[in-house]
């Protein structure tokens, strides 16, 4: 049998991925969580809720005052961590998600003060992530907490619009959401979302006229130059010996993403 000199070039191209979501959200009186619930149903997003460490406290007492009392120390001094109340840990790996999407109550023309508490720790690990942002409001317009979701994540990619939900529309959000996934291009915009990184538990090796790919892996096709596809196995170890000299383009579908890698064939 002629000998055959195998060489493997050009590592890696793009690897496509499914984009992960988190919704991450903060409800006083659960009209962000009626909303968020609808929204995870509607996208199959992971979802996480901030809760303030403080139990029980009535933020609309008084005329609002424990709220109102909140919000102004944010303002008065937004780059203090100690201008911020406390909120319980929250058990979330941002690294995972490309896209995040925050939804908070209006609390006085700004972002509920626990979801600027989170947002205030966490916004710079969201930068270049998609951010999406929904606010529901009795009646006032959100540019005031849009501002404070750029002022908290300000490196974040952020979609536009934003999604405004007046309370009274809260039990009708299931199309209001539906239209905001359409209008931002959901689908689009998590299923396009392509990283070109080194998928290091997945690695070809060619020995002896026969692919082997290291690490667990649903199907290996080999295509031409052309696009066509010269062989396609799900076993380990496929024999090329039948391929003629030139280039080809190794596909590894994981059954999570597909890893491509050139291989060039010279006999
Ligand atoms: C402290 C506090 C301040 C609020 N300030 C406003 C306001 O200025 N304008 C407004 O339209 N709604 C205001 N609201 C109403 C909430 O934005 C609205 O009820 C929202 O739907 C609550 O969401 P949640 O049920 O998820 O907590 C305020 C509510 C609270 C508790």
């Amino acid at each position: 049998m002629k000998k055959l000199i195998l060489t493997l070039v050009v590592a890696l191209t793009a690897i496509t991925i499914n984009a992960k979501t988190l919704i991450v959200y903060y409800s006083f009186t659960n009209n962000v969580h009626t909303i968020v619930t609808d929204l995870q149903s509607q996208t199959g997003a992971d979802m996480v809720r901030i809760e303030p460490s403080e139990e029980g406290l009535d933020y609309a007492a008084n005329n609002y005052a424990i709220g109102s009392a909140l919000i102004s120390a944010i303002r008065n001094n937004p780059d203090d961590a100690a201008s911020y109340p406390g909120i319980k840990p929250v058990d979330v790996n941002l690294d995972e998600y490309d896209m995040v999407i925050v939804a908070a109550p209006l609390w006085w023309s700004n972002m509920a003060a626990p979801m600027q508490t989170f947002l205030f720790h966490n916004g710079a690990k969201m930068a270049g992530k998609k951010i999406g942002l929904i606010v529901s409001s009795a009646s006032s317009g959100i540019s005031g907490v849009e501002a404070d979701a750029h002022r908290l994540i300000p490196d974040g990619d952020f979609v536009t619009p934003s999604l405004w939900i007046r309370s009274s529309q809260t039990s009708n959000g299931h199309s209001l959401i539906a239209n905001w996934l359409e209008q931002i291009g959901y689908n689009t915009l998590t299923s396009a979302i392509e990283s070109v990184a080194t998928d290091k538990d997945m690695n070809i090796n060619v020995s002896s006229g026969i692919i082997y790919v290291d690490g667990e892996f649903d199907s290996l096709a080999l295509y031409n130059l052309s696009g066509g596809k010269v062989l396609e196995s799900s076993q380990n170890g496929i024999g090329i010996t039948a391929l003629a000299s030139g280039i080809y383009l190794a596909q590894i579908n994981t059954g999570k993403h597909t890893v491509s890698r050139k291989i060039m064939i010279n006999r």
